[in-house]
C-alpha cells in the first residue's frame, strides 16, 4: 500500500513512527516488515524476534541493511528486558506476531503454548501501555471461533476453541482486550484465516505438501482429508495489516478472511498435480498417504469479513497465481531453515516444555 498525500507529506517533513514488530523472523511478519521498510522509509521498523526453530533472518536478507530497519534478538516473555526496549526504543505503534503457531506441536507442547502466547503476549501489552504506545496490533487467529459446518462468525460470535493453540490466542484476546476496556489502551485485534506464501516453515500444511512432493515423498493427510480451510495469500494479508494499521480503530476486531475455501484432499491433489504433473486419479492418489487425525480437527472456519471490506480491504490474489509463486520459491529456498527437514515428519516429533 503507498502512503497517502498526507503520509507523504509527513514524512518529507522528517516525522517518523517507531514501530516494533514481534515475531519478524516468522512467516507473516516478515512480509510485513518487508513492505513496511520498503514503503516507509521514514519509519523506523524495529524487529524483535528469538529466532526460534521456525524463524529465518534470510526472510528479510534484501532489507537487513536498510537505514529504517534494525533487528533485535530477544524473547517477549522477558518482562524486565521488554520493558527496557520500550524505554529505550520509544515505539510509537506495535505489530505482535510472535507466537507458537504450529496447531500439532500445541498438543504435544502445551504448556510452551500457554507461556509464550498469553504470558508473553501479558508481558508485551502491559510494557506498550506503560510505554503509552499510541496503537497495539494483536494478530489473532478465526481458530479462537472453533469449528463450524454453516454458521458463518462474525467478530461477536463467541470463542469456542478446541485445540491448545487456538485457546492460548483466544486467551491472550482477553488480555489485550482487557487493556482496552481499563484503560481505554488503543488495542487492535485481528483473526486471520490460514495463510500461505514463501517464508514459512514448513510444518504448515501448504509448504509441507510442496516440500514432501518436490523431496519425491507423498503427502500426509490428517485423518480422512475432508476438512475445509481458507488460504490467503501473504501479500493480501500485508495489505490487511497495513489497512489496519492505518484505519484500525482502537478497541475493534477485525476479521481478515477469504471465501476461497479447499478441502485438504483438494489441496493435496492440486499440488501433486501441479508438482509432480499426474494426469489420472490414481496416479494422483499414488501421492497421498492417509495417517492418524489430530486429536481435534475442526472442520471449517466460515467468517464474514465486513468490517475489513468496510475499510476498504478485500483479497486480491488468485489461488493460481499464489499457489505458483509459493511452488517455485520452495525450489529454491526449502534449506532457509537448517532444520527444514524434521518439518516434513506427518507429527512433530519433540522432547517435552521445561519451564
Ligand atoms: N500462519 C497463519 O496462517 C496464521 C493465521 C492466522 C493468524 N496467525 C497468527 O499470526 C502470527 C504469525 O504467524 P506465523 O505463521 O507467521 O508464525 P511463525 O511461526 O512463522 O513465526 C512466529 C515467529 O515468532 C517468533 N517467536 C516465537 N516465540 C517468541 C518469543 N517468545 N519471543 C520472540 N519471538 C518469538 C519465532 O521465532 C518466529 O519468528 C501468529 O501470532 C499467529 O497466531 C497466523
Amino acid at each position: 500500500m503507498s502512503a497517502s498525500p498526507a503520509e507523504s507529506a509527513e514524512l518529507a517533513s522528517g516525522f517518523a513512527k517507531r514501530v516494533l514488530v514481534t515475531g519478524g523472523a516468522g512467516f507473516i511478519a516478515s512480509h510485513v516488515i518487508l513492505s513496511l521498510v520498503e514503503n516507509y522509509p521514514n519509519y523506523i521498523i524495529i524487529n524483535l524476534d528469538k529466532l526460534d526453530y521456525c524463524a529465518s533472518l534470510k526472510n528479510l536478507e534484501t532489507i537487513s541493511n536498510k537505514q529504517n530497519y534494525k533487528f533485535i534478538k530477544g524473547d517477549i516473555c522477558e518482562a524486565p528486558f521488554v520493558k527496557h526496549l520500550f524505554e529505550t526504543e520509544k515505539i510509537d505503534i506495535v505489530l505482535h506476531f510472535a507466537a507458537q503457531t504450529h496447531v500439532d506441536l500445541s498438543f504435544v507442547r502445551t504448556l510452551e503454548f500457554t507461556y509464550v502466547n498469553v504470558y508473553g503476549t501479558h508481558v508485551l501489552v502491559s510494557a506498550a501501555h506503560e510505554a503509552r504506545v499510541e496503537k497495539f496490533i494483536y494478530v489473532s487467529t478465526d481458530e479462537v471461533y472453533g469449528g463450524s459446518l454453516d454458521q458463518e462468525f462474525d467478530e461477536s460470535s463467541p470463542k469456542q476453541p478446541t485445540n491448545p493453540y487456538a485457546s492460548s490466542k483466544a486467551a491472550a484476546e482477553c488480555f489485550v482486550q482487557s487493556y482496552w476496556e481499563r484503560y481505554k489502551f488503543p488495542v487492535v485485534i485481528t483473526r486471520s484465516s490460514n495463510v500461505y506464501g514463501p517464508h514459512q516453515y514448513p510444518e504448515k500444511v501448504i509448504p509441507k505438501f510442496i516440500s514432501l512432493l518436490q523431496h519425491n515423498r507423498k503427502c500426509c493427510i490428517h485423518g480422512s482429508g475432508l476438512q475445509k480451510r481458507n488460504f490467503l495469500y501473504a501479500t493480501d494479508v500485508v495489505e490487511a495489516f497495513l489497512t489496519v494499521l492505518k484505519n484500525g480503530k482502537p478497541g475493534e476486531i477485525y476479521n481478515i478472511g477469504t471465501n476461497f475455501e479447499m478441502s485438504i484432499m483438494q489441496l493435496a491433489k492440486e499440488l501433486i498435480q501441479l508438482i509432480k504433473e499426474t494426469s489420472t486419479e490414481s496416479e494422483t492418489e499414488n501421492w497421498v498417504d492417509f495417517v492418524n487425525d489430530r486429536p481435534s480437527n475442526d472442520m471449517r472456519y466460515p467468517m464474514k469479513s465486513e468490517k475489513m471490506h468496510g475499510l476498504g480491504w478485500r483479497p486480491k490474489v488468485p489461488w493460481k497465481e499464489g499457489i505458483k509463486k509459493t511452488i517455485e520459491w520452495y525450489r529454491e529456498n526449502f534449506h532457509n531453515w537448517k532444520n527444514a527437514e524434521k518439518a516434513l515428519d506427518p507429527f512433530p516429533v519433540t522432547q517435552p516444555f521445561i519451564q
